[in-house]
């Protein structure tokens, strides 16, 4: 059977801590675990010709964890960045980021806009790292930009739609996903891509994120499927 590979592919990747803490070690290796599955997961949506990925990486809200995990992810990401760059361009993977990152650290700030530059020209598949991110925050900066141009004269009130509204989001040529995978058989959204999920299809995997690869990807594109995708009108 030839499956339909989604356009979008979403990902909250969660379960790094419960992974860890039920083989009894720090929580911190389960994120370094996770980074693993990142490459994995990555490669193969490549392979499949999947044409977005979305990670979520930090939540706004992540913040609140203890200062020691907060610097470690900081570190991991950096090195991610680092260690991964010939990964994405070998793989012709273009790079882009959402969320608010400019009050990430700067040697963090830094990596991504190198890994941003150098693949800027690629063609293929396109990653997108949600790092400092929350989908409240993001339409509430584009409702202030456009709140900005009304003011400045460039618009009217009226003009809004939801294609305009779209445009100020932190990534206007994104598509909205069609699959969302979360992991770790956590049902909520948490904060992701508010916006841009209205209509995706909803997947959940009880696997950790550290131990999420390929075949349980496999999995989640069989179930996306078995959906039928109505955006409220009738099954044709
Ligand atoms: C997801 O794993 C990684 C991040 C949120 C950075 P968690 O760290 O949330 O893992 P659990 O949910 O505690 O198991
Ligand atoms: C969502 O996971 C954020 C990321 C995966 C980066 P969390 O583990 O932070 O979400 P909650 O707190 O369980 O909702
Ligand atoms: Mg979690």
């Amino acid at each position: 059977m030839d499956l339909d590979i989604p356009r979008h592919i979403a990902i909250i990747m969660d379960g790094n801590g419960r992974w860890a803490e039920s083989r009894r070690q720090s929580r911190i290796r389960g994120h370094e675990q996770g980074a693993e599955s990142v490459r994995a997961i990555t490669r193969e949506c490549a392979r499949l010709g999947v044409e977005q990925l979305t990670l979520y990486a930090f939540s706004n809200e992540n913040w609140k964890r203890p200062r020691a995990e907060v610097s470690f992810l900081m570190r991991l990401y950096q090195r991610y960045l680092i260690k991964e760059r010939k990964e994405i361009m070998d793989n012709n993977i273009r790079f882009i980021n959402i969320g608010r990152t400019e009050v990430l650290p700067g040697y963090v700030q830094k990596e991504l806009q190198k890994t941003i530059a150098m693949s800027a020209e690629n063609t293929g598949m396109l990653m997108c790292v949600a790092i400092n991110y929350g989908g409240r925050v993001e339409i509430m900066d584009a409702a202030k930009r456009f709140a900005a141009e009304v003011k400045a004269g460039t618009h009217e009130v009226d003009d809004l739609d939801e294609e305009l509204f779209a445009k100020y989001l932190y990534q206007p040529s994104m598509r909205d996903p069609d699959l969302l995978i979360r992991t770790a058989d956590e049902m909520r959204i948490s904060n992701f891509l508010l916006w841009q999920l209205s209509y995706s299809e909803i997947w959940v995997s009880p696997i950790c994120w550290p131990e999420f690869r390929e075949e349980h990807l496999m999995k989640g594109i069989e179930a996306y499927n078995q959906r039928i995708r109505k955006f409220g009108a009738l099954k044709t």
